[in-house]
């Protein structure tokens, strides 16, 4: 029974290889990413590529068991839900009052430890931000939302 049970599985496994999710990997450049609206210093700009680019933009670095099911699914999800919430490639495509908005859930996200995704950290450790790390994002992103008119 068990044996049957696992021989099942293991048809199953690879049948779902068969599927994959389409890449978040933009061919063009976006002419709305933020750093070409908005001054990003150099080490916020590394921070948020290392950190958040991942799941907010429009391209996402690929680690090697993305081309292994079911993970490839589990961070499609994680790109698809990340993008629609905050795009920083698309980020001055948002109204005036949205990009506020995202900008005070970047420093919620941040300071209440919810981003970048604990799940994500585990194996991304270089995305791990230290309280230093945490303190110039927020500087930057209150700073920024000042100048958003
Ligand atoms: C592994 C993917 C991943 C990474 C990396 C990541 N995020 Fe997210 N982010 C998500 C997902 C998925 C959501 C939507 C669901 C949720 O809120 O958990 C989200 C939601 C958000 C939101 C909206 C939250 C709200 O108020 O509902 C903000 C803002 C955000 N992320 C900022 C960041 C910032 C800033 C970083 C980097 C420091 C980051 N994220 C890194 C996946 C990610």
């Amino acid at each position: 029974m068990i044996r049957k049970l696992l021989f099942v599985l293991a048809i199953l496994l690879l049948i779902i290889q068969l599927f994959r999710p389409e890449k978040n990997i933009a061919t063009t450049v976006s002419t709305n990413a933020i750093e070409k609206h908005y001054t990003i210093p150099e080490d916020i700009k590394g921070l948020l590529k290392t950190s958040c680019y991942d799941c907010h933009s429009n391209n996402t670095v690929y680690p090697w068991y993305s081309k292994v099911q079911p993970f490839a699914w589990w961070l499609d999800n994680h790109v698809k839900d990340g993008k629609q919430e905050i795009n920083f490639d698309e980020f001055n495509s948002y109204t005036a009052k949205k990009k506020k908005h995202k900008l005070d859930e970047v420093v919620e996200m941040i300071e209440q430890d919810e981003m970048p995704l604990r799940s994500y950290t585990v194996i991304h450790t270089k995305a791990v931000l230290s309280p230093q790390d945490k303190n110039s994002i927020i500087a930057w992103a209150k700073d920024l939302q000042k100048t958003i008119k």
